[in-house]
């Protein structure tokens, strides 16, 4: 069955092949007025100005801006409870690691998680994943990371597979074993690290379904050397590598994540010059979290200066329970725009062909090109740069999945 799309006011979207960087980010974004979509069954057909061919059925955008589907590369959106108690200490001044270190933090959803069965956290995320559909995300990445136990992590990976299967939304999974040293190794992180090592991991390909893996390289979390043993050995078994790194401060993540070939590192709130001439030389994307940085009350990555260095720069959301309880990436747009001081342009690429590099899928999502997934957006606005104003609005009216209207 063929679906057209007509009357589209601006079709924005990315061109190129893969991850686009420098001033290609922002180049790369073409405006097309009074543009035409032909759609057959889940893939673009045709992509047009002017004369619109016939279809089975006709959408009537009305004027519309249109955009690709929103990519996620980078939620937690798998957790047990919330932790809303966190919000008076951070009032109060207690930061990320404090709260972290005086017991609340990752380690007290890793309790809600273990204690929450299956079916709970099913639940709980297929409602989450319906909002960020509605809202416009038509792929995320989902990271384990809050089991922390070779049952629990196998439990959270067992979930995200049937979330996988039976939910409209493309979802890419990551095994997140180094998150937080849970509380049953007597603050031994090496014996945490072997223990991920040989009976985490072999459990985890086992079960089958993650596609990455990731780690937290933070001060008071794991170190540099610690999260590349666990990288290196979830490569050698066939996973992707990522890293959180430099979201607090400076412990060596970025020289590591680069050199042993991430495919994206993530946060880089406090990046520096020094950070940047190394990331230059490298393929990894920096996938920047800018909901986080609002969150936490932070300074904001160093975007401009990534991208005047050619480094990719994608857009997360982060959604998870502490650090960024917020789902609505389009608001992490926003922030990213108007704090990163990105064009709209670059922004929207950061969000789709960026986003999709930075999971692996650049050839088949976050473009709207003839060949690619039919997954497209109607905005409640007839240009690029209204979205990006009408900041904290939800503008999506129509998500196209797949080729299927939802
Ligand atoms: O990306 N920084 C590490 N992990 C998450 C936070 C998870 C949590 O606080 O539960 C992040 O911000
Ligand atoms: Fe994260």
């Amino acid at each position: 069955m063929t679906t057209l799309i007509k009357n589209i006011g601006e079709l924005a979207t990315p061109v190129g092949a893969g991850k686009q960087s420098g001033a290609m980010q922002n180049d790369c974004v073409k405006r097309i007025k009074n543009a035409y979509i032909l759609i057959d069954g889940s893939k673009i057909i045709e992509v047009g100005e002017g004369e619109a061919p016939a279809a089975d059925e006709v959408i009537d955008a009305k004027g519309a801006l249109i955009t690709p589907g929103l990519v996620d590369p980078h939620t937690h959106l798998v957790f047990g409870g919330y932790r809303e108690k966190e919000l008076a200490m951070k009032l109060k001044g207690m930061d990320y690691l404090a709260i972290h270190n005086a017991g609340g933090g990752i380690n007290s959803t890793v309790k809600a998680t273990r204690e929450a069965s299956a079916d709970e956290l099913y639940a709980k995320a297929s409602e989450h994943l319906d909002f960020m559909l509605a809202n416009g995300v038509t792929s995320v990445e989902i990271k384990t990371g809050y089991g922390l136990d070779t049952e629990n992590e196998v439990k959270m990976l067992q979930v995200i597979k049937k979330l996988k299967a039976n939910h409209k939304v493309d979802i890419a999974i990551t095994f997140m074993p180094l998150h937080s040293l849970p509380d049953d190794f007597d603050g031994s992180t090496s014996d945490y690290v072997k223990y991920a090592i040989d009976e985490m991991l072999p459990a985890v390909i086992d079960e089958g379904g993650a596609e990455f893996i990731d780690v937290f390289c933070e001060k008071d979390i794991f170190t540099a050397d610690e999260c590349k043993q666990v990288l290196e050995a979830g490569k050698s078994a066939g996973l992707i590598p990522k890293c959180h790194t430099n979201e607090i401060e400076r412990i060596g993540g970025v020289e590591m994540a680069t050199s042993i070939g991430s495919i994206s590192m993530e946060h880089l709130i406090v990046a520096n010059s020094e950070d940047i001439a190394v990331m230059k030389n490298f393929d990894t994307i920096a996938c920047l979290l800018p909901a986080t940085s609002f969150y936490l009350g932070s300074t904001y990555a160093l975007a401009r200066e990534m991208i005047d260095n050619n480094v990719a720069v994608a857009f997360g959301s982060d959604f998870n329970p502490g650090s960024c309880p917020n789902n609505n990436f389009v608001l992490a747009m926003n922030i990213g725009c108007l704090k990163y001081k990105m064009t709209p342009e670059e922004s929207l690429c950061a969000a789709t062909l960026n986003a999709a590099a930075a999971i692996n899928k650049a050839q088949d999502l976050g473009i709207i090109e003839v060949g690619k997934q039919a997954d497209i957006l109607i905005w409640n606005a007839n240009n690029l740069d209204y979205i990006f104003y009408r900041f904290g609005q939800n503008l999506v009216s129509q998500v196209i999945k797949s080729g299927e209207k939802i």
